[in-house]
């Protein structure tokens, strides 16, 4: 039987933080390692440009999130990993999809708006096009399932949205993506818990190398004041954190002492940043040791562009024939 198959990236605009693990990182790793898939996880350094970046951050930035990606537990070995600059067919797809979809169905997709809105001076036709160039990145390698989280949910629906066009205009090539998981994660920010975690706003992010003394620092300021009916969406927000990296015994104390309304905010955040600085220690001592190895990091994106490109090269070719290119 054929395997499927899995793709997706992450921007390369900074380090990983812990919304980026969980609702990403964390499932390719998974996915990697139930080995019943063929796997393919790039850097969206291209999408990196879309906001305002600097050439020294960007490469560096680069270079940290292929780190990440193999301390995290990705191996090069059972994954495909690779940067998507280095793989053109992603550009001169996204091309084609710009000029088929209509500039209404990029206007209304919510994260252009966001980000329009945070750099109203920098609104470039970059942004607006992000969705396209995503449904490049996806389309290209006709991926059975895209994991990613709950804000790229509606990136995911126009990639499906053209490649049904796609397929109705100029006959079929391309399968429909899915979501990977059925409710897709979000993780909120620890300065304003009704807004997720972005790495746009760095002081909202716990980093997953954050040292255990900013882990602590930052949890310690963590927002978990109620609102106006009682509830506080930063306790939960952290409980939901202490229920993916906090130890049994954590856990289950904290969950009681919530429902018993004794819930001590002071000794909930002590404990999960000990939990969460304890989950990474191995992943940062990793990451440390593999950017001491640029060549070795060069050697993997080397290789990874070279068998993503045979999948997109063929893809661009049927894309290429349908539409009337020599
Ligand atoms: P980026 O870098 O903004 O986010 C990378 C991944 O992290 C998830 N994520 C979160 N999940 C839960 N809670 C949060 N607070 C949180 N913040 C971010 C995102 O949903 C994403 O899965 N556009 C993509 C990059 C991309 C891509 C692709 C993904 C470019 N081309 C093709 C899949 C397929 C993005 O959001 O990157």
């Amino acid at each position: 039987m054929k395997k499927e198959r899995i793709l997706s990236g992450i921007r390369a605009t900074s380090k990983l933080h812990i919304g980026n693990y969980l609702g990403a990182l964390k499932q390719f790793v998974e996915i990697q390692n139930n080995g019943e898939a063929q796997c393919y996880f790039f850097i969206a350094d291209l999408h990196a440009l879309t906001t305002p970046f600097e050439p020294k951050e960007l490469r560096k930035h680069t270079l940290e999130v292929v780190a990440e990606y193999i301390a995290a537990g990705l191996d090069p070995k059972k994954s495909v990993i690779f940067l998507q600059n280095q793989v053109h067919e992603h550009s001169e797809l996204a091309w084609v999809f710009e000029c088929i979809t209509p500039l209404g169905e990029l206007e209304r997709m919510t994260q252009f708006k966001d980000k329009a809105q945070q750099h109203k001076t920098n609104i470039n036709a970059g942004l607006l096009c992000y969705p396209a160039l995503m449904s490049a990145d996806i389309l290209l390698y006709k991926p059975n399932k895209v994991p990613v989280g709950d804000d790229q949910t509606q990136h995911i629906e126009l990639s499906r949205i053209i490649a049904r066009k796609f397929n109705k205009q100029f006959g079929q090539v391309f399968p429909e993506p899915k979501n990977y998981l059925l409710k897709p994660l979000r993780i909120m920010s620890l300065a304003d818990p009704t807004k997720k975690m972005s790495k746009s706003d760095p002081k909202s992010c716990l980093f997953i190398d954050d040292e255990p003394n900013t882990i602590r620092e930052k949890i310690k300021k963590a927002v978990t004041a109620t609102d106006g009916t009682g509830k506080s969406a930063g306790a939960e927000n952290l409980l939901g954190l202490l229920a993916h990296f906090g130890s049994h015994a954590h856990i289950e104390h904290f969950n009681d002492m919530q429902q018993m309304g004794t819930l001590k905010f002071s000794e909930l955040k002590e404990a999960l940043a000990t939990d969460i600085a304890e989950h990474f220690a191995e992943f940062r001592e990793k990451k440390k040791e593999l950017l001491a190895r640029p060549e070795y990091l060069a050697e993997v994106l080397g290789e990874g562009a070279r068998k993503a490109r045979e999948v997109a090269r063929e893809t661009l070719r049927e894309v290429k024939e349908k539409i009337g290119l020599l």
